[in-house]
């Protein structure tokens, strides 16, 4: 898997004067089964999130509320997404590097996994990641 299979998911959404609705089944919407839902909040202006890959899991990021901006590599290639819309999530593959930054004031960036948490999936030291993707 390469950078080029991280890409923009658009999800259903039902639009209502009561206020629209968006559903993500798992193997559905995104390809794989959802294990693990976080969500990261009351972000402070001018901090950044991420910085590592992962070995194994998959992920989905969303922006459920306010703005952010999620950059991935591969070690190879470099791709910007800007998340404003609920609707709206990148899948992420395993080995790509996670940099999420310009939180706006109230931003909401949710993250479906493929699996639970495991340290030792992580790769935090971007040389260890740059030398495994070479
Ligand atoms: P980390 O993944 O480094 O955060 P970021 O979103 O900035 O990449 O996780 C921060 C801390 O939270 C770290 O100590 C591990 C812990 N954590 C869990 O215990 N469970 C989880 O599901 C996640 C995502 C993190």
């Amino acid at each position: 898997m390469s950078i080029e299979d991280c890409k923009l998911v658009e999800f259903p959404k039902i639009t209502d004067v009561r206020g629209n609705l968006t559903f993500i089944e798992g193997q559905r919407h995104i390809p794989f089964d959802i294990k693990r839902v976080y969500y990261l909040y009351d972000v402070p202006g001018g901090s950044d999130r991420g910085a590592h890959a992962h070995r194994g899991l998959e992920q989905v990021i969303i922006s459920m509320a306010g703005s952010f901006d999620l950059l991935l590599d591969d070690g190879k290639k470099q791709k910007k997404f800007q998340l404003n819309r609920s609707y709206h999530g990148v899948y992420v593959c395993p080995m790509t590097w996670r940099y999420l930054d310009n939180f706006s004031s109230g931003a909401v960036c949710m993250v479906l996994a493929s699996a639970a948490y495991d340290e030792a999936d992580y790769i935090r030291d971007y040389a260890t990641f740059s030398a495994e993707t070479a």
